[in-house]
């Protein structure tokens, strides 16, 4: 009745933004991401004779509407492997800032997806583990599968889930995550996508990441690298494009994560050949090749505003482990 799983947090290279049902996080379009090896999140599920379920994450005791959403997600589990299920103790640790802009909820439904099937003594097929963790949050469901993954959106709960599209070792490129932040973002990606068709853009951004999808998928196969940071570039600046115009607007972005975009430029003008992409929060993903990981880190090691540097390589997807957290 006790497992543990670790499974990656993950950057879209396409990215979801918009949902066409909010209860089961249907996404609005397909997207693409890249598991990253060096955020990740370990959950252990216990589940043990007690009154209510209880949570540690990074050694703190959730409670409220955190543990509430995770109650929920564990009651889901259950009812889908047709188990009576009891009270869980979890704990969970991530190897990077907490809601700092890296995706914690990805890494961390995913991770606590797969330890509960497992606490509660069974075993499931990628498919529906991608399925249930996309229910505890959307962008879950991409941590599942190994390396280079594509969500598709589908059309009900049963068809929307990601796979992998080619494994971690596949191409050697870097994502170096410049960290500005560390404090929870305001506006949470969930509050995020429930406005977002309040923009004006997103009928357009929804039609045009059609295409992105397909030009990023051929340069893919053709390891392209230039082909794919302009199309992953462009993508996430489309993405933000329809959070800045939404109503109420969000801006995610902070002077120096503006300033970073600027540099990312003229770093290609100088011949290193990077580029970025931004989530829900002022970090910068810098995409690069292996080549030119170590000038990448080292330039941005004397960033101004840079507090942490986080350089991931392609990763694989979830898994069971027998490292735990710890209680
Ligand atoms: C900007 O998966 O965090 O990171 O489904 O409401 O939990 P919920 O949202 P979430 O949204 C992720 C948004 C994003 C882009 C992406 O990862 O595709």
């Amino acid at each position: 009745m006790r497992a543990t799983a670790i499974a990656p947090a993950n950057i879209a290279l396409i990215k979801y933004w918009g949902k066409r049902d909010a209860a089961l996080n249907l996404p609005l379009n397909d997207s693409i991401s890249l598991n990253l090896s060096a955020a990740a999140t370990t959950t252990t599920v216990e589940f043990v004779d007690q009154l209510a379920d209880e949570m540690r994450i990074n050694g703190q005791d959730i409670s409220g509407a955190e543990l509430e959403k995770i109650s929920r997600h564990l009651d889901l589990i259950a009812a889908k492997l047709g188990v009576e299920r009891a009270r869980a103790r979890m704990s969970s640790s991530n190897s990077f800032p907490t809601a700092s802009g890296i995706a914690s909820s990805a890494s961390g439904f995913a991770a606590l997806t797969a330890a509960a099937v497992s606490a509660l003594g069974h075993e499931l097929p990628e498919k529906e583990l991608s399925i249930l963790a996309r229910r505890g949050s959307g962008s879950a469901c991409r941590s599942i599968p190994d390396g280079f993954v594509k969500w598709n959106r589908g059309h009900a709960d049963n068809d929307s889930f990601a796979y992998s599209l080619y494994p971690a070792n596949y191409w050697a490129i870097r994502d170096v995550v410049a960290i500005f932040g560390q404090e929870k973002k305001k506006v949470s990606s969930s509050a995020g996508h429930e406005i977002a068709a309040t923009s004006p853009l997103l009928p357009c951004r929804v039609r045009f990441v059609e295409r992105s999808i397909g030009e990023i998928e051929q340069s893919l196969a053709d390891r392209d690298f230039t082909k794919f940071g302009t199309i992953l570039e462009s993508d996430g600046l489309n993405m933000h494009a329809v959070m800045l115009t939404s109503r109420p607007a969000i801006m995610y972005w902070q002077p120096e994560t503006v300033a970073l975009m600027h540099q990312v430029y003229d770093w290609r003008r100088s011949g290193l050949e990077a580029y970025f992409t931004i989530d829900a929060g002022p970090n910068v993903h810098v995409i690069c090749q292996e080549k030119d990981a170590a000038d990448c880190r080292a330039k941005l090691a004397v960033f101004p505003g840079v507090r942490e540097i986080i350089e991931n390589v392609p990763a694989q997807g979830v898994r069971l482990t027998a490292a735990e957290p710890g209680f």
